[in-house]
This record gives structure tokens, sequence and C-alpha cells, in this order.
């Protein structure tokens, strides 16, 4: 039978949002078990949480550093350790965890300052630890898909990218009537620089980077704050300039009455286009030059071999967020168990998105809010 990894967790608490969609995508694969965490700041909820869950009360923890210590100390202490905390937090524990040789599962943005995404890889490498940065949407099977089309050379050359990711749940000043996830997402010492573009500008940066594999060469960017006493992006548009000479346009917004999590890439070439809707995203809309638009659906046999090894399900039986979630995790646990074993392994080989995906993230973070400060003007990526 093959052996389950342990994994711990930070944040996650009663009551949370993303910790409890890590708990569930993980268990969909069941190749590693919830052993140890601090799930909140609260003790309380710390307690109930560890409850829920059935864990050993010794290994529910006061806080994220007793937790690196003596899950390192314990022979069946833990892998890996999931970070859901707001941003703020994320380099601390991941420096805490790593310097105890545990590998890490951070969600996004990875930190605040490039600086410290920078040293993490290096404490990371230094301490034979994996990183994963659960940017979510690159795990589903159709975003896979057209990864797979932009690489076979499908589409030719690509020119133009237009991508957009808007949510209208800060339309009201929530936050102060103490909505959670808004009170932190509002607070620059706890989302850090942006709001917006660090929230979900940086899943279009890291969307476009994955399926098309272009790096960015500079950008220009409006950032807007919206709403009274409130001192964060809530709404931008991003143009950018990528390294084989095509151009983009990122819209990201929280302000946007009547939508969701519209997360829409389109990527045009010479030879094609491709389509990915994630609020739809067991379809991709493919078009070849003269040719009529087709529309590919997961779960058939036209599905190149590399997207269809994460499918489910049957082609009309609805994948989603969990699945995607869940495809993320079973290729990072697959690299760790190898790693584990004393295995070499190449993490390009897992798909799934790594340190430097999280880096790439901070830094698209960090050069929008520049741009901005300087007035809205170009500045160079690298
Ligand atoms: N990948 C995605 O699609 C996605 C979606 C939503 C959020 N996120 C990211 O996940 C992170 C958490 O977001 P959320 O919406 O779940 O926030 P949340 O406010 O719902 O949850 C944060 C949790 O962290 C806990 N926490 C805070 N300080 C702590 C500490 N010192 N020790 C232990 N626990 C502590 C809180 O008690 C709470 O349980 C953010 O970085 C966010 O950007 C990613």
């Amino acid at each position: 039978m093959q052996q389950k990894l342990k994994y711990g967790m930070v944040g996650g608490g009663i009551g949370s949002f993303i910790g409890d969609v890590h708990r569930r995508a993980i268990a969909l694969d069941g190749k590693a078990e919830l052993v140890a965490g601090v799930f909140s700041r609260d003790k309380d909820n710390c307690e109930k949480t560890g409850q829920l869950f059935g864990l050993d009360p010794s290994r529910v923890y006061s806080s994220y550093q007793e937790m690196a210590e003596k899950e390192a100390n314990r022979r069946d202490g833990i892998d890996f350790v999931v970070i859901v905390t707001p941003n703020n937090l994320h380099y601390s524990v991941a420096k805490e965890f790593l310097k105890n040789g545990i590998s890490v599962s951070c969600d996004k943005p990875l930190t605040i300052e490039i600086s410290e995404a920078l040293e993490l890889k290096d404490l990371a490498k230094k301490n034979n630890c994996l990183f994963v940065v659960t940017y979510t949407y690159t795990g589903h099977v159709m975003a896979k898909e057209a990864r797979a089309i932009v690489q076979r050379g499908d589409i030719g050359q690509i020119r133009v990218i237009t991508a957009e990711y808007p949510q209208s749940w800060l339309v009201d000043t929530i936050e102060k009537k103490g909505q959670k996830q808004a009170l932190w997402r509002t607070d620059p010492k706890q989302s850090g620089k942006s709001n917006c573009v660090g929230d979900i500008g940086s899943h279009i940066e890291n969307m476009v980077s994955y399926i098309t594999g272009l790096k960015i060469k500079k950008l220009i960017a409006n950032m807007d704050i919206f709403g009274e006493g409130r001192t964060l992006d809530n709404n931008a548009e991003i143009i950018l300039k990528y390294n084989n000479g095509a151009s983009g346009t990122y819209w990201c917004s929280q302000v946007a009455i009547g939508y969701d999590n519209a997360l829409k890439v389109r990527i045009f070439g010479t030879e094609g286009a491709v389509e990915f809707i994630q609020e739809n995203c067991n379809y991709l809309k493919f078009t070849k030059k003269g040719q009529p638009t087709c529309i590919l659906s997961r779960g058939n046999g036209y599905i190149s071999e590399t997207a269809a090894k994460f499918n489910r399900l049957p082609g009309g039986h609805p994948e989603g967020f969990f699945e995607a979630f869940a495809n993320i995790y079973s290729a990072f646990v697959d690299a760790l168990k190898i790693k584990l074993s004393g295995g070499i392994i190449n993490e390009e080989d897992f798909d799934y998105p790594n340190i430097d995906a999280g880096i790439d993230g901070v830094k698209f973070i960090s050069k929008c809010v520049e741009s901005m400060e300087k007035g809205s003007v170009w500045v160079d990526f690298d």
C-alpha cells in the first residue's frame, strides 16, 4: 500500500476561506493527510479546528514557530506545511519551516518583497525542500490543454494577449462591517503593497505565463482605489510587452458589478487563437486561422496527453475549483514522495507551480506598483 504523506497547516481556521479548499482538494486523492496545525491566532478557533479534523491535541500548536520546531523533531513529523494565512505572514512562516527542513506549499502571492521570495528559493535549495505556490487555475485540465496547443505551435507566433479577472465583492466597503476576508485584503500591513493586483492580477500573470511561456519585458499600470477610506487598489489596467515582441493588456477589478470570478485569458497568434474562461473551465475555445471556431471539451480523446492525465471524470460531468487544486497537489505530492525517498526530481516534469512562478508573481505586483507610483510609466521587468 502507498504510504500517505503527512502535512500540517498554518491558517485555515473555521470561518476562513482557502484553507478548507486546500484540505478538501488534498483529500480528493488521498495521497496526504492532515496531522498538525496552527489554524488561527485565536486559541479557541485553533483548538476547535483541530478537533473537527480529529487531530492529536498535542499537534495543535499555539504558534507556527513552535509547530515547525516540534514537527521537525518528531520521527513521524510532517512532510510538508500548507500556508494559508494573509499575505504578510507567508515569508516568515515559510522561512521557519524551510529552516527546519520541511517542504512548503504556500498560497499566492508568495511574499510582499522580491528579496524575501528570492531568499525563500535559496533556503529551499539549501535545505533540500520542495516548494509549491498554489496558483489554482493552472490546475484546470483545459488550461493545460491551452498550454499544450501553444507549445505544439498550433496558434503560431503569439502576437496579442488580453486577459481579465473581474469580481464585484468589494463594490461596497464591507471591511467596515468586519467582513473577514475584506478586512485584511484592504489593509496594507496584511495585504502588502497592492490588494487587487496582488490578489487576482497575480492569477492573470501566472495563467498567461503558464499557457504561453512568455516572459514580461516591460509594463505600464494604472491602479485605482475606489471606496471611502481605502488605501489600496481595487481596480487596475496593465499594458505589457513580452520578450517575443507580443503585446498584452490585463484588467483586474473587485468593483465590477455582475462578475464573480470571471478570469478570462485570450491568446492570439499568427496561426490561431485560444480562449480559456475560468467559470466555464471544462471547455476551451480554439480557432485555427481560416477555420471555424472549435469548442474543445475536457474528457474527450482529442485532448493532449499532458493535459488528459489530470482528467478525473468523463466530459459533461463538470470538474471545477476543487479538482484544479487537487491536480496541483497531486503533482506536488508525487514529486515530494520521490524526493523524500532519496530520488532526484526535475520539478518541471511534475506540472505544479514552483517557487519561480511565485517569484515572478511578486515581481509582477512590485512592478505594477512601481509603474503606478512613478505616474503610470513604462517600467522594465528585469
Ligand atoms: N489560490 C487561490 O485561488 C486563493 C484564493 C483565496 C485566497 N488565496 C490566498 O490564501 C491566503 C488566505 O486567504 P483567505 O481568503 O483564506 O483568508 P482568510 O482570512 O479566510 O483566512 C486566513 C486564515 O489565517 C489565519 N491566521 C492569521 N494569522 C495567523 C497566524 N499567525 N497563525 C495561524 N493562523 C493565522 C486566520 O485565523 C484565518 O484562519 C491569502 O494569501 C490569499 O491571497 C488564494
